[in-house]
């Protein structure tokens, strides 16, 4: 049994097959990380709307606290999460993007393209996003007015 602040800790991670390699990469890549696999587990075709639904729920059911989305370009997987209103979805492509995606935007998942994005830019931009903090401050209230659409 996991118990809440165990789950809070653990990182969903979700692909469709454009984001299939990338994803067994960074589980590879960082070893430490609490993952919470929620597929796909091939290279075989899905879509990445279910994909990005499954890691939504999962971090709304507090399963995760935070979660990792990779399609082939990021795009479609991170306008899926974000129809979701409890995510924050911030597609990047850079170290940069990853930590102020975090410290302006309090993101609650990263997502990455397994087609534009390379292994170990890839590999930081999740440490940056795992480690930075948000910021707070004058960011909150426009948090805030997110929550409120
Ligand atoms: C799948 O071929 C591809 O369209 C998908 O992974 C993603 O890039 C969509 O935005």
């Amino acid at each position: 049994m996991v118990d809440k602040d165990e789950s809070a800790r653990l990182v969903a991670i979700a692909c469709d097959h454009g984001g299939f390699a990338l994803k067994e990469a960074l589980k590879v890549a960082l070893p430490d990380v609490r993952w919470l696999d929620l597929g796909t587990d091939s290279a075989a075709s899905v879509d990445y709307p279910d994909f990005a639904q499954k890691l939504a729920e999962a971090i709304k059911a507090g399963q995760a606290g935070r979660g990792i989305l990779i399609c082939g370009s990021g795009i479609g997987i991170s306008i899926a999460a974000n129809r979701h209103a409890h995510i924050r979805c911030a597609l990047v492509h850079d170290v940069t993007g990853a930590r102020l995606c975090r410290q302006h935007n309090d993101a609650n998942v990263l997502a990455l393209g397994g087609r534009t994005t390379g292994e170990v830019v890839a590999k930081e931009c999740v440490e940056a996003f795992l480690s930075t903090g948000f910021e707070g401050g004058r960011h909150q209230k426009r948090i805030d007015k997110l929550a409120s659409f």
